[in-house]
């Protein structure tokens, strides 16, 4: 099996890379721009084994994406280069409908023409798995949860590029045959994530004695599933997906941010105690415009079809997660310094 990762120097793909390649022994291919989210250092576990290959391009550069479907022959494709920041997409929506819009339509086309040209068996074997998010879906209220047949109704510009995307790629299948299928899932979280996200800026300004800024009254609820239970249910997709079906993962994790929030103190106040207790650092601040109140998934198609599970509770996870981030300093010591120091993004200019 050869893969083609899009956005593989990112927190999600570079953890189905090294998946890929160490726990299923497939040959990949990571192809990636290497924005400011993007960290080559996630692939030092696997950097130097022949069965890995990078590329460094922008999925909007059809040439590119030509060139690397012609130099590998990949089995297989799962697209995750994107714009992923919600708060980013508020102050500039421009690089989201490029890259997760345009960029998808880019790798559906060059997919298309490479698929189209395949010897039979090949083409049987062929996949394209085009993941998204539960954000697509827009805001629950207290008791439902997203199905796979819950109406997009997406909210930010962030949500409303990865449900533009997701229609594109099924579009793909219905008209051309290509056989992209679509994963949906809920928010994750796990080492390697670029700390802007909620958990591991929260977990940096926790290390360093920082507000822990919360938006609006905390009350939003999310649902929580590890980084390496949601690649782990990318890669069964490739063997057990059926083309133009639709999967929803989630972690049966609800929790508020201010839960997460204070979860997140108490377990660095145990690991890296300190006088005052972290949880004094929480500060309430203008919510997020138009911020969705809940997210839950309904992950039991996956679970069914799939037999797929995550394999660790919510609190397991974190305590891991918070671990990692206090032993790999020199992993986010640059992004953190050079690239994002934490501050506010995502207010609107009149709210200033
Ligand atoms: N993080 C989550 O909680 C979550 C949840 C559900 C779905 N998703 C989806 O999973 C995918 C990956 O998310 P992530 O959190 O790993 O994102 P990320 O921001 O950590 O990584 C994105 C990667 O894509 C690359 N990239 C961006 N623009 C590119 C371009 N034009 N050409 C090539 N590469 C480009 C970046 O360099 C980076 O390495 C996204 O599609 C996202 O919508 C994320």
């Amino acid at each position: 099996m050869r893969v083609l990762v899009t956005g593989g120097a990112g927190f999600i793909g570079s953890e189905v890379c090294r998946q890929l390649v160490l726990r299923n022994h497939a040959q990949v291919v990571n192809f990636d721009k290497l924005t400011y989210a993007a960290n080559l250092a996630s692939l030092a576990p696997i950097e130097a084994l022949s069965s890995y290959a990078f590329e460094r391009h922008d999925i909007c550069d059809r040439e590119a994406v030509d060139f690397v479907f012609g130099a590998y022959e990949p089995s297989a494709v799962i697209h995750l280069a994107a714009e992923s920041h919600v708060d980013r997409s508020i102050t500039g929506s421009a690089a989201f409908i490029s890259t997760n819009v345009l960029g998808t339509h880019t790798l559906l086309e060059a997919a298309r023409r490479y698929y189209d040209q395949l010897p039979r068996l090949r083409r049987k074997q062929f996949r394209l798995i085009h993941v998204s998010t539960d954000e697509v879906y827009g805001s629950l209220g207290p008791a439902d949860l997203f199905r796979e047949e819950t109406p997009y109704r997406p909210s930010s510009p962030y949500s409303a590029s990865k449900a533009a995307s997701d229609h594109l790629a099924l579009a793909w299948f219905k008209t051309y045959g290509l056989p992209v299928i679509i994963s949906n899932c809920s928010n994750n979280y796990g080492p390697y994530q670029f700390p802007e996200k909620l958990i591991p800026l929260t977990i940096l300004n926790a290390i360093e004695h920082k507000r822990l800024p919360i938006y609006g009254d905390g009350s939003n609820v999310r649902d929580w599933l590890h980084v390496e239970d949601h690649a782990a249910g990318l890669i069964k997709l490739l063997s057990e997906g059926q083309p133009g079906e639709k999967y929803n993962f989630g972690g049966d994790s609800e929790r508020t941010n201010l839960d997460v929030v204070t979860q997140i103190c108490d377990v660095v106040d145990r690991l890296r105690p300190a006088s005052a207790a972290r949880r004094s650092l929480i500060s309430y601040v203008p919510d997020r415009p138009g911020h969705d109140g809940r997210y839950a998934i309904d992950a039991s198609k996956a679970r069914r079809e799939l037999g797929w599970q995550p394999t660790r509770t919510f609190e397991e996870g974190l305590v891991e997660t918070v671990d990692w981030y206090l032993n790999s300093r020199a992993w986010w010591e640059r992004a953190r310094t050079g690239i994002y120091d934490g501050s506010r993004l995502g207010l609107l200019a009149t709210q200033h």
